[in-house]
């Protein structure tokens, strides 16, 4: 079956592209000796999943219990649930995937509370199973994570006080670098957090395995973090219109693209396409709001400027093609992680044939 033959609107995925994707980060990790947990959250796809631990990524991580369960299909040697997980019925369902694993899969939470710590060590104890902990650093983003060496130094002593409970380390997340602009010296504060904290926690007499980092406007710069051993890169997958604004990749980098049929002519200067805010997400581009919700690549001149819906609406006034109803176009989203989680299928071609569809099994899986 060839592109034109789909109902739109659909998710197409370039193969050729999403192979490259994957095979220059874990080329990347593998030349800086960087373990590779990539973050499920963008595709939310088993098959995704598996494609990323067949090129040598160490686990999957992934944001919820819900995501978990659906990766445990592949039962990878590592989870990371990289999301302070709070309540007794998440940690039942966590507890539950590595009793049914038989010991193949371990989890491991990143938290900053004594309160997680020690919900934590309940839910282990109640199952007889152990968690990995990794102890979460704020970098930067001020979102989650401990502010000061003396919490982070307390929790990690609470951590190895606790049973059931293994410390493996720290996590952060560069979250609050979006673009190239003074990059390198956001790496170099990084770098000397990292240091400064993984000092007290060592004289304190601790290891720390693990320091847990990385993301995708970030990742060609991961190296310059002399102590991070590991990255989560989700976006990389994909790549999306905010990626490119980034500096992190190229169009010629982005794989996947929202396919969609002009349903709409009627408003001159105007076409209506057949999928709106159930199809694409709200996100802006970040950086320059008012460039629209997507871009459409058959001519960058248009601005999809407004979505019901159902409905899309794109200012073609200034584009030097004309459209009629019945086109179908192609648009590049500026946020691909929330885009997918609205899908129910993917669609895989290589040189414009369908090669391969694949359930996006984690979309809406939020608790
Ligand atoms: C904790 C954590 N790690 C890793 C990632 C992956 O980031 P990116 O999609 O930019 O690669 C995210 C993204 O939201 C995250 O929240």
């Amino acid at each position: 079956m060839d592109i034109h033959s789909l109902d739109t609107p659909f998710l197409a995925v370039d193969l050729d592209i999403f192979e490259r994707n994957l095979q220059v980060m874990a080329d990347y990790c593998r030349q800086h000796q960087l373990r590779l947990r990539p973050h499920a959250k963008t595709h939310k796809s088993p098959w995704v999943a598996s494609q990323q631990l067949r090129r040598g990524a160490a686990g999957i991580t992934v944001a919820k219990p819900g995501e978990a369960e659906v990766m445990s299909v592949l039962q990878p040697a590592e989870l990371l649930v990289a999301y302070p997980t709070i309540g007794e019925g998440k940690l039942r369902r966590l507890a539950r995937i590595v009793q049914a694993s038989e010991g193949r899969t371990r989890i491991t939470i990143s938290i900053d509370s004594n309160f997680a710590a020690q919900a934590i060590a309940m839910a282990a104890q109640a199952a007889n199973v152990r968690f990995g902990i990794l102890v979460e650093l704020d970098a930067g983003l001020h979102r989650v994570g401990l502010t000061t060496t003396e919490e982070l130094l307390a929790l990690v002593r609470i951590v190895h006080a606790l049973p059931g409970l293994e410390f493996d380390g720290l996590a952060f997340y560069p979250g609050h670098i979006k673009n190239n602009a003074g990059i390198e010296a956001a790496h170099a504060d990084i770098a000397r957090l990292l240091e400064r904290n993984l000092q007290a926690v060592r004289k304190a007499g601790f290891a720390v395995p693990i320091v847990s980092g990385g993301s995708t406007p970030s990742w060609k710069w991961a190296h310059l973090i002399p102590e991070l051993n590991e990255v989560r890169p989700g976006t990389y997958v994909y790549n999306d219109r905010n990626t490119i604004m980034g500096g992190a990749c190229r169009m010629e980098d982005c794989a996947a693209v929202v396919v969609a049929t002009v349903v709409s002519t009627a408003v001159p200067g105007q076409i209506i396409i057949d999928g709106g805010s159930k199809t694409f997400s709200s996100d802006r581009l970040n950086g320059a709001p008012d460039a629209g919700f997507g871009l459409l690549l058959e001519d960058h001149a248009a601005l999809f400027h407004k979505m019901n819906e159902e409905h899309g609406y794109i200012d073609v006034s200034q584009c030097q093609r004309s459209f009629k109803v019945g086109d179908r176009v192609r648009i590049l989203m500026n946020h691909v992680c929330v885009a997918m989680n609205l899908q129910e299928r993917a669609y895989g071609f290589r040189q414009g044939q369908l090669e391969r569809e694949w359930e996006i099994a984690a979309r809406g899986k939020l608790q």
